[in-house]
């Protein structure tokens, strides 16, 4: 296995996970900045063509992990982790789609974090969403959205 090495650090308005919007609805469109390593920069060549990004980066504050995870879009119900987003996994990796505002050298100012300030980049690949709505299925999480609906 490889060891993984931070591209970059985020810079995010959100200091503490309490402050970052959760459970069924939660919008994110807060504005933040992906600062990418001097050494990395060749690296984002041609990126600013690209409308959306894929950011993969670490739950570096996450401690331990649960197979069974509650996740706060279903708080009555639990589900096996690696149907959920939790950070609490066997390994700490998280995925944000966001939206890339401009490019400034280095500093990616992207709209859509979730993420804490200083969380660790491990990578950046180009979003190219190939599956039509039609064909999505969202498993459990369409079910807690009707059964919120109902009331
Ligand atoms: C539900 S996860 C989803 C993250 C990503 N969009 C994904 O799908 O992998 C988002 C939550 O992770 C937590 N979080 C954000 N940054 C973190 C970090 N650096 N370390 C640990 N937990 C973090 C916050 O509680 C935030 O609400």
């Amino acid at each position: 296995m490889f060891s993984p090495v931070a591209i970059g650090f985020v810079q995010s308005p959100y200091k503490e996970t309490s402050k970052i919007p959760r459970g069924l609805g939660a919008k994110h469109d807060a504005e933040g900045v992906l600062e990418i390593l001097r050494e990395f920069a060749p690296g984002l060549m041609d990126i600013e063509g690209f409308s959306h990004l894929y950011v993969l980066w670490e739950f570096d504050r996450a401690d331990g992990y649960d197979l069974i995870a509650h996740p706060p879009t279903d708080e009555k119900r639990e589900h096996g982790v690696f149907s959920t987003r939790s950070p609490r996994r066997p390994n700490p990796i998280a995925l944000t789609v966001v939206e890339l505002l401009r490019r400034d050298g280095t500093s990616l100012y992207v709209r859509g974090v979730d993420m804490l300030d200083g969380t660790p980049i491990l990578d950046i690949k180009p979003y190219l969403s190939s599956v039509p709505e039609g064909k999505l299925r969202r498993g459990w999480l369409a079910e807690a959205e009707a059964r919120k609906k109902q009331g």
